[in-house]
C-alpha cells in the first residue's frame, strides 16, 4: 500500500457489473487516478430480493476488504440499491473515509423535463426504500414521476456477460424486460402527458441504453448519474487535498492511473465486460472468492 494519500486508490463497488457505467465516467473525469473496482456478481442482484440487512452487510464487508487491501483515500459506492440501503450505516462505521453515493437522478431529470412527467426505472430495493420516498417527495412539486421496479434487469445485463458474444438470447431476455418496463410507465414523447424524460436509477440500465432509446424514441432524455458522481469524487477529492497530480514531476502530462478489477463471481465474465466497455485488457481482473 503506498503512503501518499493522493496516490492511493479509489475503491469503487456495485453488486456486479453495472458499477462499470460509473467507473467509464471516473477515468474519463480523473484520468489520472487508480482504480480499484469489486463487482460482487457472486451475490447480484441486490436489489431484486435480497434485502436491506443483506445489502448493508455485504456493503460494509467489501469496504472493509477495499480499505485494508488496497488502502483506498475514496470510495463511490456505484449502485443505487447499495446507497439506499447501506450509505447512512457505511459513513457511521467509517467516518473518516470519503463517500460518494449514487442515486435516481430525479432532480435533474425534474430540472429539464418540459411535460413534467418523469419515468423512472430501478431496483425494487431502491424505489421501496426511505431514501427514494424522501428524494422523490423533493421533487415532486412540479414533477409526476412514474416509478417502475425492473425485477431480472439487472440479472439478465449480468448474464449477458457470462456468455460469448453475438449473445442472441440475452439481448432479447434484456429487450423483453425493457420493453415491459418502459410500458408499463405510459406514453413517452413531447405531447402533454407523454414522459419526456427517463431515469435510469440503477447502473446496469446504462448497458441497456441503446435498447431503451429504441423502445422511447429518439425524442426522450435518458439521464444516469455517472457523469455527476464522477464531478461529485473530484469535488471531494480537492476538498480533501488527495487529488492525484495530473502532471508528472518533470512537467509532462501524468501518466494514465492504473485499473485493478475484482469479481466474487467468474471472472470470464467480468472480462468480456471490461473489456466490451471499458477497453481494459483481461490481466487487469482477478477473482475474488470472498471479500
Ligand atoms: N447496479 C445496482 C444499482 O445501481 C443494482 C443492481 C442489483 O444488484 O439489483 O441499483
Amino acid at each position: 500500500m503506498t503512503s501518499s494519500p493522493a496516490a492511493r486508490p479509489i475503491g469503487v463497488f456495485d453488486s456486479g457489473i453495472g458499477g462499470l457505467s460509473v467507473l467509464q465516467a471516473l477515468r474519463h473525469e480523473l484520468p489520472h487516478e487508480h482504480f480499484v473496482y469489486l463487482a460482487d456478481s457472486g451475490n447480484a442482484p441486490y436489489g431484486d430480493a435480497k434485502g436491506d440487512a443483506f445489502v448493508q452487510q455485504r456493503t460494509l464487508a467489501i469496504a472493509g476488504f477495499l480499505r485494508q487491501r488496497h488502502g483506498i483515500k475514496a470510495l463511490v459506492v456505484a449502485c443505487n440499491t447499495a446507497t439506499a440501503a447501506a450509505v447512512e450505516q457505511l459513513r457511521a462505521a467509517m467516518p473518516d473515509l470519503p463517500v460518494i453515493g449514487v442515486e435516481p437522478a430525479l432532480k435533474p431529470a425534474a430540472a429539464c423535463s418540459q411535460t413534467h412527467h418523469v419515468g423512472v426505472l430501478a431496483t425494487r430495493g431502491t424505489v421501496s426504500s426511505a431514501r427514494f420516498a424522501r428524494l422523490r417527495n423533493d421533487h415532486s412539486a412540479r414533477t409526476h414521476f412514474a416509478v417502475q421496479a425492473c425485477d431480472g434487469l439487472a440479472r439478465a445485463i449480468e448474464q449477458s456477460t457470462e456468455e460469448p458474444l453475438p449473445a442472441t438470447a440475452s439481448t432479447e431476455k434484456i429487450r423483453a424486460l425493457c420493453a415491459q418496463y418502459t410500458g408499463a410507465l405510459g406514453s413517452f414523447g413531447l405531447k402533454t402527458g407523454d414522459i419526456d424524460t427517463l431515469v435510469l436509477g440503477c447502473t446496469h440500465y446504462v448497458f441497456a441504453k441503446d435498447l431503451l432509446r429504441a423502445l422511447v424514441g429518439p425524442d426522450v432524455q435518458l439521464i444516469d448519474t455517472g457523469a455527476a458522481v464522477a464531478r461529485q469524487t473530484r469535488r471531494i477529492l480537492t476538498q480533501a487535498g488527495t487529488l492525484a497530480p495530473e502532471q508528472a514531476p518533470d512537467g509532462q502530462p501524468a501518466a494514465p492511473g492504473p485499473v485493478q478489477l475484482y469479481t466474487t463471481g467468474q471472472l470470464v465474465a467480468l472480462q468480456a465486460a471490461a473489456d466490451r466497455w471499458l477497453g481494459l485488457p483481461a490481466q487487469c481482473c482477478a477473482a475474488l472468492p470472498v471479500a
